[in-house]
């Protein structure tokens, strides 16, 4: 199938050469191009250019997108979109005054999703999940990361592994399974973490390398979680393995775990709600993307992570759902980019890159996900008619997006 876009008001984050992560100062700086055209072929992004350059082609479908935006979609690097059932009984204790640190450790939050995933099939929870991926997608998501971590025990994260390479062959969005079983110590283990994350290293490590569905390790590093000897046991680990780290880091308290994560070459280390000068000096020059992510931070009260300290100091940024069942209950990519702006103080051109191009990157994808250069795979946003891209931000928890392209294909 090829599609021509013709008269699009704003096309943006265009790239003629593979850009692949935007840092600091050049994070305010979006490449838009005014009153342009665009053309795919299939799966990938052929031409584009301004209309008064354009030249008739011949395609299948031709949009006309006057007065809309078109750009990447968006980049989702952080999720936990597959449980089972949901957690909103614990929902309202929180809104009565208890933290989700006192429902955690009453033997509630994600060892209650532990308890509902491992009651449910592979089916149901296949269903479920699946539902919120076509949710997302057609709010503009077009690549996204999912972890396990419900499971926590060797047979439940492999089952959570297998559905979500099932999701990641039937769905037309690009997935990034991560292994996240060191998410909470199960109940079973919790006077023997030791014991738990021997079966970990020893058992399920392998044994996930070998199903070669996922690449990522994760570790929840918080007190009552995983400490620091924890995750650079796990991290260990997961590198002889294959697994290249993207970890939950200073979300509750600054352990030290961002320098862990850098010292192991992570891909990402996501939260920073909490951030130290210290934190800040480890990512210079590392090749770890900071990742920010305001959705849990709105829902669950906490501190917004400081961003413009880690952008204003040359570093990356991206931004990302945190889609969970207890801190985060939704995959709202066009809300988490308005609240960057309104709360992590990100200007539209740097929450956009964010989102985009930043995401990719945290996912290793940002050779073929999250620009407009050509050979790069069609995914697209086009937007309801604005004046300004600058609205996407702006009119917050609206849903700017009127269709969508994901992997070539047009959704209506
Ligand atoms: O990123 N805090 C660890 N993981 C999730 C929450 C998961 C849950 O509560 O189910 C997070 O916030
Ligand atoms: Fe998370």
């Amino acid at each position: 199938m090829s599609i021509l876009i013709t008269n699009i008001k704003q096309l943006l984050q265009v790239h003629d050469h593979n850009v692949t992560i935007v840092k600091g100062t050049d994070m305010k700086h979006l490449s838009v191009l005014e009153n342009a055209y665009l053309y795919i072929e299939h799966d990938t992004i052929i031409e584009y250019g301004k209309m008064e350059d354009y030249h008739p082609i011949d395609a299948e479908k031709t949009v006309d997108a006057t007065g809309k935006i078109v750009l990447p979609s968006w980049c989702d690097s952080h999720t936990h979109l597959v449980y089972a059932g949901d957690r909103t009984s614990e929902y309202v204790d929180r809104i009565n005054g208890l933290s989700y640190e006192e429902i955690a450790a009453r033997g509630g939050g994600i060892l209650n999703s532990a308890k509902e995933l491992q009651n449910t099939s592979e089916e149901d929870i296949y269903d479920q999940s699946i539902a919120r991926l076509d949710e997302i997608i057609r709010m503009g998501t077009g690549a996204v990361e999912i972890k396990t971590g419900y499971g926590l025990s060797v047979e439940a994260e492999l089952k959570m592994l297998k559905v979500i390479k099932r999701i990641k062959q039937d769905t037309l969005a690009y997935i990034t399974p991560t292994l996240l079983a060191a998410h909470a110590i199960p109940q079973k283990y919790r006077k023997n973490k030791e014991k738990y994350i021997e079966q970990i290293t020893q058992e399920l490590i392998p044994k996930a390398n070998a199903l070669n569905i996922s690449h990522f390790i994760d570790v929840f590093c918080e007190e009552g979680y995983f400490d620091i000897d924890d995750l650079e046991i796990i991290l260990k680990a997961g590198k002889a393995n294959n697994f290249r780290p993207k970890i939950h880091v200073n979300q509750f308290n600054n352990l030290g775990g961002v320098a862990i994560g850098v010292k192991h070459n992570a891909l990402s280390v996501d939260h920073l709600e909490l951030l130290s000068d210290k934190d800040i000096k480890a990512l210079k020059g590392s090749s770890t993307m900071p990742v920010a992510l305001p959705g849990c931070s709105f829902f669950l009260g906490i501190p917004y992570t400081p961003a413009r300290k880690l952008i204003d100091a040359g570093l990356p940024l991206a931004i990302a759902s945190d889609y969970n069942p207890g801190s985060a209950p939704s995959g709202n990519m066009n809300f988490i980019v308005g609240a960057a702006c309104a709360k992590l103080k990100l200007t539209p051109e740097e929450a956009i890159n964010a989102a985009t191009i930043n995401g990719a990157y945290a996912m290793g994808i940002s050779n073929m996900y999250g620009s407009v250069t050509r050979g790069k795979k069609a995914n697209f946003i086009i937007t309801k008619p604005m004046n300004h891209y600058r609205e996407i931000p702006y009119s917050f928890a609206h849903n700017p997006v009127e269709q969508i392209i994901i992997n070539g294909t047009l959704l209506e």
